[in-house]
């Protein structure tokens, strides 16, 4: 079977240490300002546990395109070539500034699908709206007002529409949709980066919030979509333009129709699973703590094929190893 030969579970496993060596590679730079330094550190800690993967990989989401990222980039071949072929999606640091200032809930992220089973965004924004598992069917969608979405959702849950929590992230672009949120008397949760964890927030990994809506990053939007198709939940997503030349790239990466509301499956679909380890504490997992010869990390691992999720809890000894940097878990 398609599955047994390409997301086996103990590629499940192996991509576990893959968002552990980048998250601890980032943690060595949390709070020293340097955006670029931690996400170049966990870029090159992320490749190197990549390349020994024995999977014939792709990576279809990631740094950028081939002239602006020198690792990691879109179309890049990652694995020992020696396995079956995967598309990857990946964010070694998913919350640069997050990391950079020591704020919460900074990741280092990866998921997998089977040939084609991502949709090959750029490096774009898209609009998205998500909420967590456990809900009837079809219970958003990201053309209804928000009033309307957060009725049925305080339907489905037997609940007031004040009674539930939005995750909105603090742009000055999400000025009218957070005055259309609190016309409906909601709650409002806005956070300074990292929309991958604030989607993953509406599910039973954490319920810290009820429901996410707005404009985030392209490529946050899959890799979010492929925790969902794991764990459970609903999410649309639709690319937004700020320009020609964006237009160009998203025509140049095979999306014919730019104005497409894309559903979950279209977003990952087929066998997928995702990995996280935390950079820095949040509310889905806790950051790296390091200490004398070593460090700790949190990571979840999960799959779509079997819904198993697992919260994997490791120690480092970076005495056994030639350059702690380069830690393999
Ligand atoms: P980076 O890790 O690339 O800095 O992304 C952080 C992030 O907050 C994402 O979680 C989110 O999707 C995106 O930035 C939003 O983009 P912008 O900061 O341009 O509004």
């Amino acid at each position: 079977m398609a599955e047994k030969l390409t997301l086996d579970r103990n590629l499940a496993l192996d991509a576990v240490r893959v968002t552990e060596a980048a998250a601890l590679a980032a943690s060595r730079l949390m709070g020293r300002g340097d955006e670029r330094a931690a996400d170049q550190a966990a870029v090159d800690a992320m490749r190197r546990a990549l390349n020994i993967l024995d999977i014939q990989g792709t990576v279809v989401i990631g740094e950028g395109e081939r002239d602006e990222a020198p690792m990691l980039f879109i179309g890049e071949e990652v694995g020992t070539r020696n396995g079956p072929p995967v598309d990857i999606a990946l964010d070694p640091l998913e919350g640069t500034t997050i990391c950079a200032t020591g704020g919460p809930n900074a990741l280092a992220v990866m998921a997998m699908a089977e040939a084609g089973g991502f949709l090959n965004a750029p490096d774009v924004y898209m609009d998205k709206i998500a909420v967590g598992d456990g809900l009837p069917d079809e219970l958003i969608d990201l053309d209804d007002p928000p009033a309307k979405n957060l009725d049925r959702l305080a339907r489905a849950r037997q609940c007031d529409v004040n009674d539930l929590v939005v995750l909105v992230l603090d742009r000055p672009r999400h000025q009218e949709l957070v005055a259309k949120v609190r016309e409906t008397g909601a709650r409002i949760q806005l956070i300074r980066d990292g929309d991958v964890a604030g989607v993953i927030a509406t599910t039973r990994l954490n319920r810290a919030v009820d429901i996410y809506i707005g404009i985030g990053g392209a490529p946050e939007g899959v890799l979010a979509a492929a925790a969902l198709r794991c764990i459970g939940g609903q999410m649309m997503g639709r690319l937004v333009f700020r320009n020609d030349e964006e237009k160009r790239r998203a025509r140049g990466m095979g999306i014919e129709d730019l104005d497409r509301k894309y559903g979950l499956h279209e977003l990952a679909g087929g066998n997928v699973m995702f990995a996280a380890t935390g950079v820095t504490d949040g509310a889905m997992l806790k950051g790296v703590r390091r200490f004398a010869g070593g460090a700790n990390t949190h990571s979840v691992i999960m799959r779509s094929a079997t819904g198993t999720l697992r919260l994997v809890e490791a120690e480092h000894d970076f005495t056994r190893k030639k350059a702690p940097d380069e830690a393999m878990a």
